[in-house]
């Protein structure tokens, strides 16, 4: 018997690093997933390496920032488990848009408020009706400690993730007495495809950066983390967030 039996997890950004990791540790105590992603491939490998462990997952391909591609991967999850549980909002990226404010093109910033807090929003607005009729559920979503910290040369980074958790408290108050509990988490650096890329970036484009690998966490380590610890044994703990008293109006 795992903790999460019989639960209906919805991960966006499936085949990534932190939601690959995810996933797996899910499976493990038995949820049935789908892992949405816009890259099919990373998703279905994802879904194929479960399924190989014995645990029961499939991929959807879903654009996180088109609403249509957003309603599909809920339509998909209930078409294939009848209902939907748990939504884990995984979409973000960093290292777009690098510089102070007064270098960042107005694109970047678009896209980066799109792909971090807009990505949120699609999703949770779908998946919210779904919990709704099944008589409750679970969101996750995912911040960044640069959404509580100011960190220089990546200004519109934490920004959006700032938004999502204004986004989180806001979903929390409004839906708790329907029994969503909605929460967000804030990792710290995660040696993922995404930071490592960002940071070889750097050592080649920057005087004088160093990288210390050793001062970031992986996605996985260890085997079955502990019930009561955060769902990792790492080497640096992530600041969770928790709308713990909703504010009602
Ligand atoms: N890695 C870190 O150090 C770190 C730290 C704090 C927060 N985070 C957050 O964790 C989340 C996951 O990051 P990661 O490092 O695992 O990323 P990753 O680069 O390992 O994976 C990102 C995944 O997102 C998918 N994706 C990209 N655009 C998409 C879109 N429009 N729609 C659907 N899927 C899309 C990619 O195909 C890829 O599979 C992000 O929200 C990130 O901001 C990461």
């Amino acid at each position: 018997m795992g903790y999460l039996d019989d639960q209906i997890v919805l991960i966006t950004a499936g085949g990534g690093g932190i939601s690959r990791a995810t996933a797996k540790l899910f499976a493990r105590e038995g949820a049935r997933l789908m892992l949405a992603d816009i890259n099919g491939e990373a998703a279905e490998a994802a879904a194929a390496e479960i399924r190989a462990g014995g645990g029961e997952a499939h991929a959807a391909v879903a654009d996180a920032l088109v609403a249509s591609d957003c309603a599909r991967a809920v339509r998909e999850t209930v078409d294939q488990y009848g209902k939907l549980n748990v939504l884990i909002n995984l979409v973000g990226f960093f290292g777009r848009g690098d510089g102070g404010v007064d270098k960042v093109s107005l694109e970047d910033w678009d896209w980066m408020m799109d792909i971090n807090l807009k990505s949120v929003f699609l999703m949770s607005k779908y998946a919210i009706p779904e919990m709704l009729k099944g008589g409750g559920g679970v969101i996750v979503n995912t911040g960044t400690t640069a959404a509580v910290m100011g960190r220089a040369g990546s200004p519109i980074y934490g920004t959006p993730k700032a938004g999502v958790l204004s986004l989180t408290r806001a979903m929390a108050a409004d839906y708790f007495r329907q029994s969503i509990r909605i929460n967000a988490v804030c990792p710290s650096g995660t040696l993922t495809r995404m930071l490592t890329d960002v940071l070889r970036q750097r050592a080649r484009t920057r005087r004088n950066w160093h990288t210390n690998w050793r001062c970031f966490g992986r996605a996985i380590r260890g085997s079955r983390p502990p019930r009561t610890s955060p769902p990792h044994t790492s080497t640096w703990l992530p600041t969770s967030f928790r709308a713990r008293s909703p504010v009602t109006s």
